[in-house]
């Protein structure tokens, strides 16, 4: 009785021992299983950190580019007006990265047109028309005039050709067709799609002249085959060009005959007078002066010119005008004004004439007053203060600060014979 009740108890406790010994068996195992999927995670959590930071690193520098790309996005242009459809123009300017054109084509932007720029970089650059590339109602086109070209517009302003004599008599015959072919070319655009073309001419075309003021009933004084023939003789046809289109195919021609003119964004190696003026006075250069210095010019200033054109293009004059400031200096005052507002201590230096200079040049706007409302206000030392500016930065921007204007030498075959 006694062994069988001592059986009992010791089979109790061993299964109660049995039943603690399973529990803490089950324990552990939760324990360790809940220890094992801690570590992983903590593992897993190591490694995806480190995933994620070696992701960042690639990362980073993409995000900077879009960064970067989002910013030329969302690049600020100057303020455009609204316009209508109905008053909204395709407007198109050879020569519109130099610099009349890329001014030009700041205001008929500004007055929301949709501008083309056509150009070949002769003698303008990208620079000039960078605050608007990218703008939705402008185009720039790296073309050369002397092609055709197919596009559809309202109306044409021309100004593509070389303005300055060293950059037209370095290629004269590239000249001639600038002022040929591509003038022509400009005109059959403008009859096949309907345009109106402004000629941007010159007041060379009055050559050295015999009157004076020149107002555009004179003929002019050109020498046919002196150096500065190819640019003169090449607008004075382009004219003759415009205005047998309008003759004979109807096309609608303005005539601008553009004075001197000055201003932020003249080429470096403009080679005339302000350019070359300022330049060299900023330089601590001498100021050269060509013959005695008591020939005369009269400069406008660019806003002065681009107001004009706009207003010629407008308006229902389709015979020449001339487009100028009456207001005239001999080179010398130009010389020693240029020296005071630049404050430089620069001498004047006296070289020889150059060959068919005017003596004279002085526009008459009677016309443009009376038919166009127009005249020129921008007070010349006001004009010369902005474009002394502009030149001062641009040295600047010249890696080594010095930039002595130097016009290249005219193109000429060597072992040909030249006619003196
Ligand atoms: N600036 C003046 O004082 C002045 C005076 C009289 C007339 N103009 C006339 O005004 C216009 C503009 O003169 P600017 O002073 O701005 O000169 P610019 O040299 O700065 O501009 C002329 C532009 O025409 C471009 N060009 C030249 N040949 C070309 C071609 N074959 N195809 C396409 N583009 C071509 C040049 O690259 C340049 O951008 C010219 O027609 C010039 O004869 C200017």
């Amino acid at each position: 009785m006694l062994s069988q009740a001592l059986l009992r108890l010791a089979s109790a406790v061993s299964r109660r021992r049995m039943k603690l010994l399973l529990g803490v068996a089950l324990l552990a195992y939760v324990a360790s299983v809940w220890g094992n999927l801690v570590n992983m995670r903590s593992i897993q959590e190591n490694g995806e950190l480190r995933i994620e930071s070696k992701i960042e690193e690639i990362v980073e520098p993409l995000r900077e580019k879009i960064r970067d790309l989002e910013k030329s996005f969302t690049q600020k242009y100057p303020p455009v007006k609204f316009l209508s459809e109905k008053d909204r123009k395709r407007i198109l300017i050879t020569g519109g990265a130099g610099f009349v054109g890329s001014h030009l084509a700041d205001k008929l932007m500004m007055d929301g047109h949709e501008v083309t720029v056509v150009d070949n970089f002769f003698t303008g650059r990208k620079r000039n028309v960078e605050h608007w590339i990218g703008h939705e109602n402008f185009e720039l086109i790296n073309h050369d005039v002397v092609e055709p070209l197919y596009i559809e517009v309202d109306q044409i302003y021309h100004l593509a050709s070389p303005a300055s004599p060293p950059n037209y008599m370095y290629n004269p015959i590239k000249t001639l067709k600038t002022n040929t072919i591509g003038t022509l070319n400009m005109l059959g655009l403008a009859k096949r799609v309907g345009a109106r073309l402004l000629l941007a001419s010159t007041s060379e075309v009055y050559g050295d002249p015999e009157v004076h003021p020149q107002s555009e009933d004179y003929w002019g004084h050109v020498n046919p085959i002196g150096p500065r023939a190819c640019y003169d003789e090449g607008k004075r046809v382009a004219e003759t060009m415009c205005y047998a289109y309008m003759k004979q195919e109807g096309v609608e021609v303005r005539v601008a005959r553009i004075f001197n003119t000055f201003g932020p964004r003249m080429h470096m190696n403009d080679g005339r007078v302000v350019s070359n003026f300022i330049l060299q006075a900023l330089q601590g250069e001498p100021l050269t002066v060509y013959g005695s210095g008591s020939q005369t010019r009269a400069f406008q200033y660019v806003s002065d010119l681009v107001n004009g054109l706009v207003a010629l293009m407008n308006s229902n004059v389709s015979s020449p005008v001339n487009l100028g400031n009456p207001e005239e200096h001999t080179i010398l005052e130009f010389a020693q004004l240029i020296k005071n507002l630049v404050g430089s201590g620069s001498e004047i230096q006296f070289l020889s004439e150059a060959q068919d200079d005017p003596q004279k040049r002085k526009p008459d706007i009677k016309k443009a007053k009376l038919m166009l409302g127009w005249e020129p206000v921008v007070p010349l030392e006001e004009g010369l203060n902005k474009a002394i500016h502009y030149f001062r930065k641009e040295l600047e921007y010249q890696a080594n600060n010095q930039y002595i204007p130097k016009p290249k030498p005219a193109r000429i075959k060597k072992g040909r014979m030249r006619h003196s």
